[in-house]
């Protein structure tokens, strides 16, 4: 869609004093994203000339999370209202253009909704996106006489029967930048609030005998505001359900769509099972036929095809071929590439290593900064000691080496093609290709030395040890 003539107005300017946080209101997250964010990518899919975001307080907060350039930031300076807000816009928009005004607090509101908004009003009326509530709770009531609209009435300043009105404003509204101009210029702020509501331009807008329609959006959850913590929670859950059951209509086995969070993007294959409680953060794609099992978390991971991660896994920053197997309970870190058919096993951490293909680390491990090559083995309470208390050193294992378990491998070591190192080994020194490996275990003694008895006086002790006193054998 081409609106080379819509300027879309996203208000973000209120304090969000309800949300009881330092961090503004239209930061907060949904789905992983800022809320804004959402409203700014849902108001570019609509091709408009221009975005506009009014902020208020937080502006220089607001500006250094948004470093994009089609965004038009215009101050209000003291927050006198929603008609005040549009105003501070309006300065900026000409005259022939179309204004559509959206809510940097209302995140879900789609772009399939708005396009059917923007198509259905006629273009000398003023649109107004409504929808009917059982609750509704602290929303401006659409007043109407005969079925025709007559004015907008806020909660606040309505009488006991226009509070049983259940048709209510969602704020998205969409008119004629001229019309616009001159509806608020008549807009005052005789109310309980003191404020210039830009809900009063539709009682205006009547009087000038301006038609005003009202369109419902798509579903009601999409117009769902956020105040404070408990309707971020609500929209949140919804978003999810939601994201979910696109999923599923992809092909993709959701198990439980309450219990599915993702925090980012998703690229899923075909046949792909998430079991519950799955959280996944940032950048994921995940092959075909590939299985997260319960209570996983992944961010920033590539997964390729049939690969199965067992429960209560922790993956991050890893990429991982085909028809590996992981966990449960296995903790991947950030530069972990696993090959094909990889096993890593429960209690097993991997930082910054690569995999060879069809190599096993099944047990109670920690290899971090290493090469490890193709089918090695590597035993039960293995550790790679990468760190020297001052900088890491990498651990080389070449193809077809088996590490015996309970073994340690000082950095920076390297252990030779075919090789074997032996149970219960401490590898100072490079272990030669195709040879079996043993360390023996250096016992060091002071001569000197003995252990404190509880009565005996200082004076009697046995003097500390000196280091020169230790004897090696
Ligand atoms: C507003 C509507 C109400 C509607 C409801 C839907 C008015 C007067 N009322 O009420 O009819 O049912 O939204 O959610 O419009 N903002 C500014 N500058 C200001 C004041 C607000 O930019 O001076 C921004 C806020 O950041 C927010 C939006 O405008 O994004 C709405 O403000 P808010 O205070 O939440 O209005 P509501 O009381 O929810
Ligand atoms: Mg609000």
């Amino acid at each position: 869609m081409n609106n080379q003539c819509l300027s879309i107005v996203i208000l973000a300017a209120g304090q969000g004093t309800r949300m009881n946080s330092s961090l503004p209101k239209v930061l907060h997250l949904i789905g992983g994203k800022p809320m804004l964010s959402h409203v700014v990518d849902t108001a570019k899919s609509l091709n408009p000339a221009q975005i506009m975001v009014v902020f208020g307080h937080a502006g220089k907060t607001l500006q250094a999370a948004f470093y994009d350039a089609s965004i038009t930031w215009v101050e209000q300076p003291t927050q006198q209202g929603t008609g005040d807000a549009v105003a501070k816009a309006l300065a900026y928009i000409p005259k022939d253009h179309r204004v559509l005004v959206l809510y940097g607090d209302v995140p879900l509101i789609s772009p399939k909704t708005l396009s059917l908004f923007i198509a259905s009003t006629p273009s000398d009326a003023v649109g107004l996106l409504s929808v009917h509530l059982t609750n509704p709770e602290g929303l401006g009531r659409i007043v109407r006489e005969n079925g025709v609209i007559q004015k907008i009435v806020e909660e606040r300043d309505a009488t006991e029967e226009e509070r049983k009105i259940k048709e209510v404003n969602t704020g998205i509204l969409l008119a004629q930048a001229s019309d616009l101009t001159a509806l608020l210029t008549k807009v005052t702020p005789h109310n309980v609030q003191n404020e210039y509501y830009l809900t009063d331009i539709i009682g205006l807008a009547v009087k000038a005998a301006i038609p005003v329609i009202a369109t419902a959006p798509l579903q009601n959850e999409e117009v769902l505001g956020v105040n404070d913590r408990v309707q971020q929670a609500c929209v949140e859950r919804h978003y999810q359900i939601e994201t979910a059951k696109q999923l599923l209509t992809r092909g993709i086995y959701v198990i439980d769509p309450a219990r599915f969070d993702l925090r980012g993007t998703l690229d899923a294959q075909s046949d792909v099972v998430i079991d519950v409680n799955v959280v996944l953060e940032g950048a994921i794609s995940l092959g075909k036929g590939t299985r997260i099992g319960p209570q996983c978390f992944l961010k920033n991971c590539q997964i390729g095809d049939n690969v199965t991660i067992h429960a209560n896994s922790y993956l991050e920053g890893a990429t991982i071929d085909n028809n590996a197997v992981i966990g449960p309970f296995a903790r991947l870190r950030p530069g972990t590439q696993l090959g094909e058919n990889v096993h890593i096993g429960n209690f097993v951490e991997i930082k910054n290593t690569a995999v060879g293909v069809g190599s096993k680390i099944n047990h109670l491990s920690y290899i971090g900064d290493a090469k490890v090559g193709k089918n090695v083995n590597i035993g039960a309470g293995t550790i790679t000691c990468n760190y020297d208390g001052a900088n890491k050193h990498e651990t080389v294992i070449e193809d077809d080496v088996h590490i015996g378990s309970d073994s340690q491998l000082i950095a920076p070591v390297r252990v030779g093609k075919g090789a074997t190192l032996a149970a219960g080994s401490t590898l100072r020194q490079d272990a030669p290709p195709h040879q079996l490996t043993l360390t023996q275990q250096i016992d060091c003694r002071s001569l000197n030395w003995a252990r404190p008895t509880k009565d005996v006086k200082q004076t009697d002790s046995v003097p500390a040890s000196d280091p020169k006193d230790i004897y090696r054998e």
